[in-house]
């Protein structure tokens, strides 16, 4: 494997998944790992990652000055590039001009990165210190225009920078760049594949689980579900799983889970129904915020009841992505709302956590759920927030209110699926807002409820544009509602995109 040290740049993801992607296992580790933590491991490789940080700054993070001593070779790249230039006593500076975008780099000989690959090459740039020149026994492998080392090396001692993100896709030769490092200078094979990882993670769970047994709180949602898939592969019996029934999934989607593993993979799933519970709590609450935190209270009080009532757990399984682990990491973000994924830890539970899908994405974790025979259209679903339906209904949340927008989103839903549009939308629901209007059905006044469809474009939920569905499956969506669902007179259509309105209206 090789790990990247992470520095808090912006493409960190990027570099480990890339990596992945050429068939090689990588993660990212946090950058103060000691050179001794890093001998325990087998790796062949390390990359120093970016980060926004200038390298003479005070508290500006470092290494282990002991990594470079492992033999292990290492890629620096932007800031790590930067950092080992500082620490091989080269000199560092503000670059006159701040270098962002695309950039022509010329590579001066043929330095090993750079095999394969032409004199002349587009690269990405996104920095405002420079390296402006090598430290004492290392080469300039490449220029640009505006910086005299682009790229630099010591390639006996078996090190490397680049200024430049190989990792993104506006590098035009980045992934030669990565397959020179990782398989000429690191020596790795390209043979890690979604099969090698489950071998790799069923081992390492039963190594950690020994005889003891994992409670796991299952929700319904993607990750849980490749989750509980995934240990029960490991250990079988000895996996229990809670799932707690809120009474807020889509139309029927509470039925379908407990056919899937119950039925199906014939696992040991409690179900506990506590609609009422949630209901009477949600009761005269319309501040999205109390809903938030009383559905993510609520259900970890009632986990933590069950899991009490079940006896002794040594392990509680989650469903945490590597976004996850980075999210919670950036302390200093604001909240704008504070987001609940259902499985939270009881707080004076003594669990150990088990979290085998930590360092994959989401498209790698719905992948590893298809391997492990979820169906495919269970693991791609869209995105679905952890307090449910609770905050797509604007207003105080009743089991009738819930009750018709889940009709309303099922038929949202359905109708993007007929016209072949779910490829393209990221999300597409239906809210029930608090607004009711008059209209006349028959010979007779109504006055009653607005449902509005929602539905959006984004490549990973931060921002988002609203979908251009054509009028035509608009048309559609609205007579059904209006005709299927009672209660429902008026259907409209949100046209705004994130910024300045979220996806979700609450
Ligand atoms: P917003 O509404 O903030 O949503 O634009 C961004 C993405 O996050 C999802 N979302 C949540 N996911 N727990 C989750 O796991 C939550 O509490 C939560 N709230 C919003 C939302 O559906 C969208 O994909």
């Amino acid at each position: 494997r090789v790990v990247v040290l992470d520095f808090g740049g912006q493409y960190n993801q990027l570099i480990a998944r890339r990596i992945r992607d050429l068939h090689v296992y990588s993660e990212l580790l946090a950058h103060d790992i000691t050179a001794d933590e890093l001998r325990a491991l087998p790796i062949k490789g390390i990359v120093f990652s970016g980060g926004p940080r200038s390298v003479y700054e005070d508290g500006a993070p470092r290494v282990d000055p002991a990594i470079y001593e492992l033999g292990i070779p290492i890629l620096g790249i932007c800031y790590g590039m930067q950092l080992m230039a500082r620490d091989f006593h080269a000199h560092v500076d503000r670059a006159q001009m701040r270098e962002y975008g695309q950039a022509i780099v010329e590579t001066t000989g043929k330095a090993p990165l750079f095999v394969g690959t032409p004199d002349q090459q587009r690269v990405w740039m996104s920095h405002s210190d420079i390296v402006t020149s090598p430290p004492p026994g290392f080469q300039i492998d490449a220029v640009t225009s505006s910086a005299p080392v682009a790229a630099m090396s010591a390639p006996d001692r078996k090190l490397f920078g680049v200024q430049f993100h190989p990792e993104v896709q506006h590098t035009d030769y980045g992934d030669a760049i990565l397959r020179n490092f990782l398989f000429d200078v690191c020596g790795c094979e390209p043979n890690w594949s979604m099969d090698s990882f489950i071998d790799r993670a069923i081992a390492e769970i039963r190594a950690q689980v020994g005889d003891k047994r994992v409670l796991m709180a299952l929700s319904g949602g993607v990750d849980s579900s490749v989750t509980a898939a995934l240990l029960h592969r490991a250990i079988g019996d000895r996996l229990t799983c809670v799932f707690v029934d809120h009474g807020l999934l889509r139309l029927g989607e509470a039925e379908q889970v407990m056919e899937m593993f119950a039925g199906v993979f014939q696992m040991d799933i409690r179900k506990i129904d506590a609609r009422d519970r949630f209901f009477a709590l949600l009761r005269g609450v319309t501040d999205p915020e109390v809903k938030r935190k009383r559905i993510g209270t609520e259900f970890v009080r009632v986990f933590d009841e069950t899991a009490r009532d079940l006896g002794e757990y040594a392990f509680l399984g989650q469903g945490t992505l590597y976004t996850d682990v980075i999210e919670s990491g950036t302390k200093t973000a604001a909240t704008i709302k504070s987001h609940h994924n259902v499985g939270g830890l009881p707080k004076d539970m003594r669990f150990q956590l088990i979290e085998p899908l930590r360092s994959l994405f989401k498209d790698e974790a719905r992948a590893l759920g298809e391997q492990l025979g979820l169906p495919h259209a269970f693991v791609w679903r869209q995105p679905f927030p952890g307090p449910g339906l609770a905050i797509r209904v604007i207003g105080e949340v009743t089991p009738e209110r819930v009750d018709i927008l889940q009709k309303a989103d099922a038929i949202v839903r359905e109708e993007v699926i007929n016209n072949g549009l779910e490829q393209e939308v990221w999300q597409y629901f239906a809210v029930l807002t608090d607004t009711r209007s008059v209209g006349v059905m028959g010979d007779e006044r109504t006055y009653f409820a607005t449902v509005a469809i929602r539905a959006v474009t984004s490549r990973d939920g931060m921002t988002a544009e609203f979908a251009q569905i054509p009028y035509h499956v608009l048309a559609i969506m609205s007579n059904r509602i209006c005709n299927e669902v009672p209660g429902v007179n008026r259907v409209v259509y949100d046209v705004t995109s994130k910024p300045p309105a979220t996806i979700e209206w609450e």
